[in-house]
């Protein structure tokens, strides 16, 4: 659990799985214990009107990633964006502690964490105040029982069309078929995006600012083509 306010939402069905893993070692213990009540957002505090006030590295604009996983892209991008701010939220601690891990090897001063569901963070987060949002291998939840468990829903769409800028860029990926279509389908219910893409290439080919994930190596090891979709917040 975090320190701050957790915020649930008994209407939220948990869309990820277990949270905790391997035991940790006293080193990602100690990086737990003391670096990340410092990158924590605490969401007990009212949300800044400018979100670039959450970081003390002067940023020009701040990104959201939602499920980071082993942070492969988050500290990509950090680490490229100097200029940029990025919020990572991640419940499962093993993902959390690699973040972790990253932004003090590289003492990277441009992100802060939440290791909590991201739902009351984008319920937190004031309009219009997120560049870019990532939503990438979301859980597939493949059993046709769960799939109402599949985070990018219309809920989650409506959250992110709340907190984009417009003009601002959401980038979803995906490499179960059915989740692409579900994902386009409550794009199109939702409104207020515009798909990018001209060509069948623009979905089917990762763009050299999107790096790969731990889920996505998997999923071409294991011969599932993912599905990288770009929209335009309106
Ligand atoms: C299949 S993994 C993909 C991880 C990473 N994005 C990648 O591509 O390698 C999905 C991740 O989303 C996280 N997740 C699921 N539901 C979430 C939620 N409501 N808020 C934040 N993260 C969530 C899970 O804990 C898991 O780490």
């Amino acid at each position: 659990m975090t320190s701050s306010e957790p915020a649930k939402d008994a209407a939220l069905l948990r869309s990820f799985g277990r949270r905790r893993g391997r035991k940790l070692s006293p080193r990602q213990e100690q990086l737990l214990q003391e670096l990340m009540p410092r990158l924590r957002v605490d969401l007990s505090a009212p949300a800044p009107s400018n979100s670039i006030d959450l970081f003390s590295a002067p940023v020009t604009e701040v990104w959201l990633e939602i499920g980071f996983g082993g942070a492969e892209h988050l500290l990509w991008q950090a680490q490229n964006r100097a200029d940029v701010g990025i919020i990572g939220a991640e419940p499962f601690e093993e993902g959390v502690v690699k973040a972790l891990h990253g932004i003090e090897q590289s003492r990277l001063a441009n992100v802060r964490l939440y290791d909590d569901d991201a739902r009351p963070l984008i319920d937190w987060l004031q309009p219009a105040s997120i560049a870019k949002a990532f939503v990438l291998f979301p859980d597939p939840w493949p059993k046709k029982r769960h799939a109402k468990r599949r985070l990018v829903s219309r809920r989650l769409l409506s959250g992110l069309k709340r907190v984009l800028k417009p003009g601002g860029e959401l980038r979803l990926g995906t490499d179960i078929a059915s989740y692409a279509r579900e994902m386009l389908l409550a794009l199109r219910q939702e409104g207020g995006f515009t798909w990018c893409a001209t060509t069948a290439a623009d979905w089917r080919q990762r763009p050299a600012d999107w790096p790969q994930t731990r889920y996505e190596a998997k999923a071409h090891r294991e011969g599932r083509a993912p599905t990288y979709l770009i929209l335009k917040r309106d």
